[in-house]
């Protein structure tokens, strides 16, 4: 074995339990995806229309989990990350109307092998930057070869008003060597509002057009 090889054979060995549980992650978000796409069926073929716009799934980086771990004063362990943090895997579910929002999420809370551990409702109420979006945090199993593992997974549901705005927020307030004005601020709520109506005329037209 030449030094290449060896250095790559110990690098893969340090890293071993660490890509072993961010594999374990990406099998719980394939989980959750596939019971949110199951429902998104069933429901299109009773209503004649999806729910569900898309799904969006992420990882968290290896960057951003020890920055995570060193704000907690957490150690860098594999069990720190599995006990503390809860946003590992994470799925962004872009609905159609704020009441799929809380069908789906019901739905999925109702299912036995799901397993609730927090909910944040900043739909009912939004943060104070304007922020809107329903927050789950749940524990689902996943069924390897021989054990059984429970992972956590952060699944943010939203309207496409909802991502709308906090893609461009996000955006424009992570841009590097961005200035932030108390106005800036302000002009921001205002656009939150202006998707909040959105979505309420939106929902109204529905219920409309249903009738
Ligand atoms: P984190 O430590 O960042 O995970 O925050 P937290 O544990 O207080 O969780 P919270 O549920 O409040 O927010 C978690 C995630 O929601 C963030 O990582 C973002 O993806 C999203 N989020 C929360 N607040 C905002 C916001 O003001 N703007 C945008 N664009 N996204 C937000
Ligand atoms: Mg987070």
């Amino acid at each position: 074995m030449n030094k290449q090889e060896n250095d790559l054979n110990v690098f893969k060995q340090k890293t071993a339990g660490f890509v072993t549980l961010m594999t374990y992650y990406r099998c719980a978000m394939m989980e959750i995806e596939t019971k949110l796409n199951v429902l998104n069926e069933e429901f299109s073929l009773a209503f004649e229309r999806n729910p569900i716009n898309s799904i969006q799934t992420r990882l968290k980086s290896l960057e951003s989990i020890m920055g995570k771990l060193s704000r907690r004063s957490l150690p860098f362990t594999l069990s720190a990350i599995e006990e503390n943090l809860n946003d590992i895997a994470g799925l962004r579910v872009i609905c159609s109307f704020p009441e799929d929002v809380y069908m789906l999420s019901e739905a999925l809370l109702k299912q036995d092998d799901v397993e609730f551990i927090e909910m944040k409702d900043y739909i009912k109420k939004p943060k104070e930057n304007g922020y809107r979006s329903l927050h789950l945090i749940v524990a689902i199993p996943i069924f390897l070869a021989k054990e059984k593992r429970i992972m956590r997974v952060e699944i943010q549901l939203r309207t496409i008003a909802m991502d709308c705005w906090a893609t461009l927020e996000h955006q424009l307030r992570y841009k590097k060597n961005n200035e932030f004005t108390e106005d800036m601020e302000k002009e921001l709520i205002e656009c939150a509002k202006l998707s909040a109506e959105l979505d309420e005329k939106m929902d109204k037209l529905r219920k409309k057009i249903n009738k």
